[in-house]
């Protein structure tokens, strides 16, 4: 990872936080972005082991021309971009029949279109230049389960993983770019948890549908997320590894 330039999107917090420190520890330059910046200020304190390590971007990945700007300014800042992680992730508990035509918008604008802005503006950059990066995108394991609660969600991540799919073949055999997904399951300290938790009695039954027994920690997804991006995965390309103690193999309902 040294001086390897990676952009986290979402990387204020949570995971995406977690992951921008892992590769920063180990000597990346890294472009977080998010839609607050005194959060993404205050990552950066956390993040940087030296002055001009960690560049903060303010943007919201809804936006194609914010998305192009945050490219083109952390290849004028650290003069290339290496990985790029789609983190950045809206989510809230509704039934399927009451969400309104924003609310199912908001989601799959977030989720499944920025990823879509984010991968192509910065797989752009890697084929004008005959680049072979590597991209990761945060799924959800009801991409291929089901989201009772959360169908705007399962439907973008869904979304997601076909992209991923599609393009380790597509830049895969044409570029050598590498795309993989991570879907985590329930993740201490994260939005996540925050948006889909809604009761005592709901987190009673989501940890007892862990088979063992815990939530996930941030850093252990960033591990994860090191490894892929390093060379001991060279070949591992259009596949998504799942962080969950297990949890998928069980239901898993929101309402
Ligand atoms: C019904 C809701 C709602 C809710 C928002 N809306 N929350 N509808 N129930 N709980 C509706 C609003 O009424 C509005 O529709 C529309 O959604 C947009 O809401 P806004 O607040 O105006 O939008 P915005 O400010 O853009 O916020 C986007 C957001 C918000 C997605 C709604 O929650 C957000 O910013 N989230 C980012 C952080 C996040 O969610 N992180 C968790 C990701 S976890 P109307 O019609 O009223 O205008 C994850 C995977 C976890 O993705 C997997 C774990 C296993």
């Amino acid at each position: 990872m040294k001086d390897k330039v990676v952009i986290v999107t979402g990387g204020s917090s949570g995971m995406g936080k977690a992951m921008a420190k892992k590769f920063a520890a180990e000597g990346a330059f890294v472009t977080i972005t998010g839609r607050n910046l005194e959060n993404l200020e205050a990552a950066k304190q956390e993040i940087e082991t030296f002055d001009g390590q960690v560049l903060c971007v303010q943007m919201d990945v809804r936006d194609p021309e914010l998305v192009q700007q945050m490219v083109d300014k952390t290849k004028a800042t650290f003069g290339k971009i290496d990985h790029l992680v789609n983190n950045a992730a809206g989510n809230f508990v509704a039934p399927a029949e009451k969400l309104s035509l924003n609310a199912w918008n908001s989601v799959i604008n977030i989720v499944l279109n920025g990823t879509w802005y984010c991968t192509q503006a910065v797989g752009k950059e890697w084929i004008e230049n005959g680049q072979k990066g590597s991209i990761i995108n945060i799924l959800a394991t009801y991409a291929w389960t089901a989201g009772a609660g959360v169908i705007h969600s399962a439907s973008a991540k869904a979304g997601v993983m076909a992209m991923t799919r599609t393009l380790a073949v597509e830049w895969g055999t044409q570029y050598g770019i590498r795309v993989n997904a991570i879907a985590p399951g329930p993740i201490e300290n994260t939005g996540g948890m925050d948006k889909l938790v809604m009761s005592e009695k709901h987190y009673n039954a989501m940890m007892r549908s862990i088979p063992l027994r815990r939530l996930g920690r941030p850093d252990e997804i960033a591990d994860l997320a090191y490894f892929l991006f390093s060379d001991s995965a060279a070949y591992i390309n259009g596949d998504v590894i799942t962080m969950d103690g297990g949890q998928w193999l069980n239901n898993q309902m929101f309402l």
